[in-house]
């Protein structure tokens, strides 16, 4: 069975959560796209792990974990986290990490042009300053330099010298900015390519192969829906398909062998970073949920917007994706709430718009039509089973899956691995 996982909503559903728990049932966990821009969860025996480019089934010992090829990689990051993991007690080994030769390196000048691009812009887009959108402007335009580059420095030489030469002069004259020395950049990214050189390999041979011998493939979406390059709410998104269909560009896995997708979704919405967002709340109840759901970056440790379930963007994602089944989580936030609303509509100009809108008027403008729900005031953290839920939680999930037409199969309850239950 090969299943890939994505955010149905603006990132941080709690995909990493999930990997984790359906990793125990897969044979291949695969990153098809995004980069350290991305900032996944996973708590397990009280330790807190955050994942930005290693796939979220890697403490899982006996897995595969794929890096393919839609995924920008920024090397230091990435040792940084290898690292980071041996520091708990977690060695990698390179047969549990693959990482694809045709993935897009991404250097120094990505991630200063992010930032720089940012301060020159009227409307900021809040990125996480990664590098992320000039690395894949990069790939697009053809001049970027992948991992199998760097495996051979004379073509390494070329490449780079050929990116500072255009890039050194943009910098110094749009942007006032002094330029990158070539020999520290070749250096440096060669000393870092001896320490990754035996995890990378033809990772398209390595998933078909597995593919053809049955063997079960997960695949890590990152980021959400809706910050998908295509289907987000454009220019508030990041730089690649976050959405299913990117599981195959970014992995080399053909179409038709996708079996299933499964949508996570937050009980409510999150937004980090600017951009439209209809449902959000005001200041002083946005502060109190931000406490309620610890909403900060794990990435960049910004706060996180927060806002009322949004059925009409958590239905597009439904229909982008192909989503049949949901994983709901972080519905232990809104124990304590008399009152739960779930927004049904955008109301503009007398109309009401039941299916997403991609105009930012409406979007920007539109008043949320709510559905009312009592809370259930209970604590339902220690719950395992979907039975024992409070009657008015269950009222609130099947209204959840009837607006989304997709079956709700996981509810997540707090962090932590067990607090899990499967409907
Ligand atoms: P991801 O990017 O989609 O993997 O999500 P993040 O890891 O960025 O953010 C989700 C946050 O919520 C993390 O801090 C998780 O530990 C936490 N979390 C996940 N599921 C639950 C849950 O059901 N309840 C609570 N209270 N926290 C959760
Ligand atoms: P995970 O995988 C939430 C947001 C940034 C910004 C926009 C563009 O943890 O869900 P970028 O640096 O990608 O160019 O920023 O996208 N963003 C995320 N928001 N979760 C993420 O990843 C995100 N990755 C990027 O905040 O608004
Ligand atoms: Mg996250």
């Amino acid at each position: 069975m090969n299943t890939v996982i994505v955010g149905a909503q603006w990132g941080d559903e709690g995909k990493g959560k999930i990997i984790d728990i359906l990793a125990q049932d897969a044979d291949y966990i695969i990153r098809y796209q995004g980069g350290s821009n991305a900032g996944h969860t996973v708590v397990v025996d009280g330790k807190e792990y955050i994942f930005h480019l290693i796939p979220s089934g890697i403490l899982h010992r006996n897995k595969i974990c794929v890096i393919g090829n839609g995924v920008v990689v920024d090397p230091q990051v990435l040792l940084g986290e290898i690292n980071d993991l041996k520091s708990k007690g977690v060695y990698i080994n390179n047969k549990q990490l693959r990482i694809s030769q045709n993935c897009h390196v991404i250097f120094p000048y990505h991630r200063i042009l992010d930032k720089l691009r940012e301060s020159k812009r009227t409307f900021k887009i809040g990125t996480t300053g990664r590098g992320i959108g000039p690395c894949y402007a990069d790939k697009i335009a053809r001049c970027g330099i992948r991992m199998i580059d760097l495996l051979n420095p004379s073509v390494f030489k070329i490449k780079l010298k050929d990116n500072l030469k255009e890039k050194n002069e943009i910098f110094k004259k749009v942007y006032a900015y002094g330029g990158f020395s070539f020999e520290k950049i070749y250096r440096d990214y060669l000393k870092m390519t001896d320490r990754l050189s035996k995890y990378i390999c033809d990772t398209v041979v390595l998933i078909n192969e597995a593919a053809r011998l049955k063997k079960s493939l997960l695949f890590e979406g990152a980021q959400g829906t809706f910050l998908d390059i295509d289907f987000g709410t454009y220019p508030y998104v990041t730089s690649s398909s976050a959405t299913a269909g990117g599981a195959c560009i970014g992995s080399g896995l053909p179409p038709l062998k996708i079996d299933k997708v499964i949508g996570v979704v937050k009980a409510y919405t999150t937004r980090v970073g600017e951009g439209p967002f209809p449902t959000e709340f005001s200041k002083s109840f946005g502060d109190f949920i931000r406490n309620q759901g610890r909403e900060f970056g794990a990435t960049t440790g910004r706060p996180r917007r927060c806002g009322w379930f949004d059925s009409v963007l958590a239905r597009q994602a439904v229909l982008v994706n192909g989503i049949s089944e949901l994983a709901i989580t972080k519905l232990d936030v809104l124990d304590t709430l008399k009152t739960i609303k779930v927004c049904t509509g955008y109301k503009y100009r007398g109309k009401i718009f039941r299916s997403f809108p991609y105009d930012a008027d409406v979007l920007t403008k539109n008043k949320p039509v709510y559905e009312e729900f009592s809370g259930w005031l209970k604590t339902t953290s220690h719950i395992r089973s979907y039975k024992q839920l409070p009657v008015n939680t269950k009222k609130y999930l099947s209204r959840l899956q009837d607006l989304l037409r997709a079956k709700i199969t996981m509810v997540s309850v707090g962090s932590r691995r067990e607090e899990t239950i499967f409907a």
